[in-house]
Formats: C-alpha cells, sequence, structure tokens
C-alpha cells in the first residue's frame, strides 16, 4: 500500500496532478487517418524497439509514484493497448498498488472480447471503447483497415459490459464530411442501453493528420443534430475537470458527452499528465516533448529523486494549449503524435 496522506501537488495555476494516461505501446492494429495514417505508418515503419520501452515493472514503480504524488485515476492507452503482450498481469501489478484508484483502459475494441473477463479479474474498473461509425464503408475508411467491421467491435462492447465493465463509454471523432453523416444512427444505436457515446470535436493532435478548423464539427452541431431526433438537455458534470460535458435525452433513455477540446477548451481545470511508451512524462496533449523518466530510472534513481522530478516538472506546468490553439496553429511547431501518448 502507498503512503495514506498522498502530497498534493499543483501547476503555476494550481491546477492538482489527478490523472495520469500511461501509453503501454506505440503499436497499433488499426491506422486511423486522423491518429496514425496508413500511407505514413506502412510495415516498414519502425516503431520503438523492446529495449526503449518500459517494462511493467517500471510502469508499475512510476504508477506507485504517480499515486504517492496524488494520482487518483490511471488510464491505461497506446498506440493500441491490447497489442502489448500479457496486458492483464499490468493491470494485476497497478491495480495492487491501491484498489482505490480508478483503472480504465482505452481501446478501439477489436482485440477486446476474448481478454474482458481477464482484465476485470486483473482489477480493471472500466473501459472506454472507440467507435466512429456503424456504417461499415465509414468504419473502414476512419479505421484504416478493410478487415474489420464495425460488429466486431460491437461483441466487444458488449462482452466489456457483460464482464462488469460499465458504464462502458464509446469514444466517436466527429470528422465533417467523413462521418458526420451517422453520427444520429451512432446515438440510436445505443440510446436505452446505459453505454454512453462521447463525441470528440476532431483535434489538431500530432502533425501529420492534415488538420484544419473546416473538418471539425462543433460541440453546438452535434448536440443540435442528436436533439433533433431526440431533445437533449446539458446535465452536471461527474466530477471537476471531467473532459466531456454530459447531455441526458430528455425521455430519459440515457446520456451522451461532448468533448470540446476546440470550440470549448478545458485547460482551466485540467489535472491530466501522459507518460509515453518510452517514459517521458507529457504534461499536454499537445507538447513538443517531456521530461525523461526513464534515462534517471535505468541510471539508478531512487524513489524519491524520481518524485522529486515529477513533481518540479508538474509544479513548473504552464501548459493551456487548447486556450491558446487559435494564436498557435497559425505557427505550426513539433508536437507529440497521438498513438505516443494515447489521446
Ligand atoms: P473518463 O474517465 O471516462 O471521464 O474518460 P476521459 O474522457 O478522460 O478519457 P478518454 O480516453 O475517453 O478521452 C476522451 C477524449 O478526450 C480523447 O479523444 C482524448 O484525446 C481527449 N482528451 C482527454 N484528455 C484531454 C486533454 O487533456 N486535452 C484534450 N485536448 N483532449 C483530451
Ligand atoms: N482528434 C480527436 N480525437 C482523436 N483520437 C485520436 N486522434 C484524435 C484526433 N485527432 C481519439 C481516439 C480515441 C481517443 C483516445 O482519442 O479515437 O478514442
Ligand atoms: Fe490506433 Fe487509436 Fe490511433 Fe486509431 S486513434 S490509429 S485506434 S491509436
Ligand atoms: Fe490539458 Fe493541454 Fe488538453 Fe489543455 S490542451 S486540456 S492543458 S492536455
Amino acid at each position: 500500500m502507498t503512503a495514506p496522506s498522498p502530497i498534493q501537488l499543483g501547476d503555476t495555476f494550481g491546477r492538482p496532478l489527478r490523472d495520469i494516461r500511461i501509453s503501454v505501446t506505440d503499436r497499433c492494429n488499426f491506422r486511423c487517418p486522423y491518429c496514425m495514417p496508413a500511407e505514413l505508418y506502412g510495415e516498414e515503419y519502425s516503431f520503438l524497439p523492446r529495449s526503449q520501452i518500459l517494462s511493467f515493472e517500471e510502469i508499475e514503480r512510476l504508477s506507485r509514484i504517480f499515486i504517492d504524488l496524488g494520482v487518483a485515476k490511471i488510464r491505461l492507452t497506446g498506440g493500441e493497448p491490447l497489442v502489448r503482450a500479457h496486458l492483464p498481469e499490468l493491470v494485476e501489478r497497478i491495480a495492487a498498488i491501491d484498489p482505490g484508484v480508478d483503472l480504465t483502459l482505452t481501446t478501439n475494441g477489436a482485440l477486446l472480447a476474448p481478454v474482458a473477463g481477464d482484465l476485470v479479474k486483473a482489477g480493471l474498473r472500466r473501459v472506454t471503447v472507440s467507435l466512429d461509425s456503424l456504417d461499415p464503408a465509414v468504419f473502414t475508411q476512419m479505421c484504416g483497415r478493410d478487415n474489420v467491421q464495425p460488429d466486431v467491435v460491437l461483441d466487444a462492447i458488449e462482452a466489456a459490459a457483460a464482464a462488469g465493465l460499465t458504464p462502458v463509454k464509446i469514444n466517436c471523432v466527429v470528422q465533417r464530411g467523413v462521418n458526420d453523416h451517422t453520427i444520429v444512427d451512432l446515438a440510436r444505436h445505443f440510446r436505452g442501453t446505459g453505454h454512453i457515446v462521447r463525441f470528440i470535436e476532431f483535434m489538431d493532435v500530432g502533425t501529420l493528420n492534415g488538420w484544419d478548423l473546416s473538418q471539425v464539427v462543433t460541440a453546438a452541431e452535434i448536440v443540435d443534430l442528436i436533439s433533433a431526433d431526440v431533445p437533449l438537455e446539458p446535465i452536471g458534470a461527474n466530477y471537476v475537470g471531467e473532459v466531456a460535458k454530459r447531455w441526458r435525452y430528455v425521455d430519459g433513455s440515457g446520456e451522451i458527452g461532448i468533448i470540446s477540446s476546440v470550440s470549448q477548451p478545458f485547460c482551466g481545470d485540467c489535472s491530466r499528465a501522459r507518460l509515453s511508451t518510452e517514459g517521458q512524462l507529457i504534461t499536454c496533449l499537445f507538447a513538443a516533448g517531456g521530461l525523461d523518466l526513464r534515462g534517471p530510472m535505468r541510471d539508478g534513481a531512487s524513489d524519491d529523486e524520481l518524485k522529486a522530478l515529477v513533481a518540479g516538472c508538474w509544479s513548473a506546468r504552464t501548459d493551456r494549449y487548447s486556450e491558446q490553439r487559435s494564436g498557435l496553429t497559425i505557427r505550426p511547431r513539433k508536437r507529440v503524435q497521438m498513438f505516443q501518448v494515447g489521446g
């Protein structure tokens, strides 16, 4: 068990470090054009060699340090986290540090159904599954693979719910002219199931997805489209700093979420850090880089020394990229890629 009363870190705006997203691999079995375009990440692309990726022991050690520093929520991401072998073993190691931690996973769902039960046994609490469209042709276009069908993801969502990973959240990135004509259908499909679909404004993460503002369908437009089908009303956040804004159907048939990083940024409450596959601490999704923790760890740093590094980095944090976006995107700059930090 960890220390009973964790230290409370604050950054330069007083934001605490509450939430850490850990990328367990930079590989993915999909090639979503908005994240890892197939023409840039072909068969010959070299992903990180094993020696550069944090081991389960190293991730467990850093997780304990983050929890000691006040982290209450850990999300495993990738790339696609389920392409990393023996993932349930890592879940078990992290869950054992402190059973009170909200331990969750974001996945594209293709490999989830067979391991959902093992993940629950290991201590996973919840899961978020990406699903951009139920239309097979649109789905294929958005996942960059023609050998996977939306049914595989739908089966995974049901397997996850049956295993107890509820409420299952479903992430749908909305891109104008690509899948916006299918979002009402997606909302309809999950209305009344207890699963929560979250529609995400297409973001300028990384530097490779050719993002421009004209491809963003704003939160207001998304709400209007779905409300025209079944009326929605806003509801309060589950916790301070929740990324998704919640809306419920006025007929009581469920809720959806909207993640509006572009039209209504939410940096003011951002308590999230990311740990990249190779062990960099990244304090913003749009950062150019991060603080290397793997090097000091492999050079023999003590837990207290690692804690001091994390604390120093968080205390100096000034990030609020989404709030500054309009000015910054005029001057493109280096940025970490989405699959290196898991979104
Ligand atoms: P809950 O714990 O269920 O509230 O999940 P979550 O919304 O934190 O996690 P999820 O992994 O599902 O993230 C949803 C989307 O929001 C993803 O597209 C993320 O990239 C995006 N997102 C998460 N955190 C941030 C953030 O700090 N900044 C921005 N701009 N986007 C974020
Ligand atoms: N804009 C918005 N969301 C994105 N995701 C990946 N790339 C982008 C982007 N450019 C989503 C994934 C996944 C989540 C972690 O982030 O689809 O659901
Ligand atoms: Fe893979 Fe997720 Fe990126 Fe798609 S968005 S390529 S599923 S890591
Ligand atoms: Fe946090 Fe950066 Fe996202 Fe703003 S843009 S919410 S600071 S991760």
